[in-house]
């Protein structure tokens, strides 16, 4: 009998593997047939030369430094490497390309907007656009500014000694987005900011091994002891964002027994917070308790790593290249009487030469240095035709690298380089640091603010210096990419 049964899987399995075989022969002849590929082996494509790569490696062994679009097949799996500006604009513009590429199903999140499926993304998107919109950044201005006094009066203790600015400026931005975007006034600059900063690297970098090992992208995964490790720390974190809820809800109701409806009255001043509009939309049956739970799951995680990251480069930057730190403290006497005098909305917009660094850092340090999409109609581009039911993976970081599209200085540090008369004719897709089209960044605008607000406070309180040079810089080009040197910033007390 299990002899019987093995016959007929080896048969079936042959079949489905042959047909498979020949449905690539097809698709590379003819759709694929105007695109650059690498040759492959039968079954495996080329998936044996992926293993033991990390994501750049990965990225660079498939496009063997072409800029037009080149594709592998991993198994039965057919993927996309983008690079140029001008196919960047054509997908992250496409309604084919609104959907996010399998590996994004790691984060176990479906209904919150970074990860869902584009019929469910387009009503919570639509949703939720005016809570980060430009008035209610507005409003969060005085938010950023006690979040960043703060978090400096906590780093005047680190003076003269090793700080880890990741971890600190995590902290700091979880405590701002959970007032801003929660409502809620939890402190986040202790040991429970330092809890939830462990969560969230373990489940980064989980996520980061199964994305390198091509043999866990199938539900295999499951039964690994590595699964097992991960979900104890998503159910931790889940946990705590379930908590934040339920005090949420406890808040509200005890206003409405004080006769206080706090969600109708947000609504009426067309001031909802993130939760607000949430918690309204469930209040409304429109959507589940699940689908509010994801929601906050999606927004801490899209604000918190990335803005801590982001910092972290702009405040190395600034620490190699002191003649641009001084030049940024000018500015910033200009535009300030006092070390702690609070931020404006109309400061905000003086911090011109600030702004040319944080854009040159994130050049360089591009917290997404991957986009990744999954088409979901036959898409015509370049003379062919990506298949169906391919995945897309956009290139932010050779992009940003090139010397083809920056010039023989692309790897020096030159923030006179977003100068209007410097960019004003970079095509309109080059530099993407909040991704672009319909599925960018809904924070980019909060991100603007809350970057600029908590280094003004960090610079007129520290001079910031560093031992390393540009070429000690390592960089792990990760789902996120972070900076691998370890704790390299030292401050001092600057006379303001
Ligand atoms: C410097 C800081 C930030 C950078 C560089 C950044 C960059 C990005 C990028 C590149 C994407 C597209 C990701 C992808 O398609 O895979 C994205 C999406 C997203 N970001 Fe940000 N982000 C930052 C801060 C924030 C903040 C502060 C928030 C929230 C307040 C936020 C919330 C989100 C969300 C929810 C998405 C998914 C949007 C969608 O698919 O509709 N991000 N961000």
């Amino acid at each position: 009998m299990i002899g019987e049964v093995l016959v007929v899987f080896s048969i079936v399995s042959t079949i489905i593997l042959v047909a498979v075989e020949c449905w690539k022969v097809y698709l590379n002849e003819t759709k694929l047939k105007a695109f650059h590929h690498q040759t492959s082996i039968p079954v495996f494509g080329r998936a044996l030369h992926l293993l033991g790569k990390n994501n750049e490696e990965i990225m660079e062994s498939f496009c063997q430094d072409h800029d037009d679009l080149t594709y592998i097949w991993v198994g039965p799996i057919l993927l996309f490497h983008v690079s140029s500006p001008e196919d960047f604009q054509q997908i992250l513009t496409s309604d084919k390309c609104l959907k996010k590429a399998f590996v994004y199903e790691f984060l176990y999140n479906r209904t919150g907007i970074l990860t869902s499926e584009p019929s469910i993304w387009k009503e919570h998107r639509r949703a939720l656009n005016p809570t980060l919109g430009p008035k209610m950044v507005k409003r969060f201005i005085p938010i950023f500014n006690d979040k960043s006094r703060k978090m400096v009066d906590l780093m005047e203790r680190k003076l003269g000694s090793k700080i880890d600015m990741q971890r600190t400026m995590f902290k700091a931005a979880a405590e701002t987005i959970m007032t801003a975007s929660f409502g809620l006034n939890w402190p986040m600059q202790n040991k429970r900011g330092d809890d939830i900063h462990d969560l969230i690297i373990f489940i980064l970098e989980g996520l980061q091994k199964r994305v390198q090992r091509v043999w866990l992208w199938n539900p295999v995964y499951k039964f690994t002891q590595e699964y097992k490790r991960n979900i104890v720390k998503f159910l931790a974190f889940y946990r705590f964002n379930r908590s934040a809820l339920e005090t949420k809800k406890m808040q509200l109701a005890e206003k409405l027994e004080h006769g206080e409806d706090e969600l109708a009255i947000a609504k009426e001043n067309h001031n909802q917070n993130y939760l607000q509009k949430c918690l309204q939309l469930e209040f409304e049956q429109k959507w589940t308790d699940l689908e509010v739970c994801e929601e906050m799951d999606t927004i801490f995680v899209g604000s918190v790593d990335t803005s801590a990251t982001t910092i972290c480069g702009i405040t190395l930057m600034l620490a190699i290249h002191q003649e641009y730190q001084e030049r940024v403290v000018d500015e910033m006497r200009e535009i300030f009487e006092d070390v702690d005098e609070p931020v404006t909305n109309e400061h905000l917009a003086r911090m011109t030469f600030l702004e040319l660094v944080i854009k040159e850092s994130i050049r360089h340090f591009p917290i997404a240095p991957f986009i990744g999409r999954e088409c979901t109609a036959d898409f015509e581009i370049n003379g062919g035709v990506i298949p169906k039911g391919s995945q897309i993976f956009l290139n932010v970081l050779r992009m940003n690298k090139n010397p083809k599209f920056y010039g023989e200085n692309a790897h020096v540090f030159y923030p006179e380089r977003f100068l209007p008369e410097n960019c004003s004719n970079w095509h309109p897709y080059l530099y993407v640091p909040f991704s672009a089209g319909p599925r960018n960044c809904i924070g980019a605008r909060y991100a603007w603010a809350s970057l600029k607000i908590a280094m003004a406070y960090i610079l007129r309180r520290f001079k910031l210096t560093t031992h390393l040079k540009m070429q000690d810089i390592v960089i792990k080009p990760e789902l996120l990419l972070k900076i691998g040197n370890e704790d390299p910033i030292r401050l001092e007390r600057r006379e303001w």
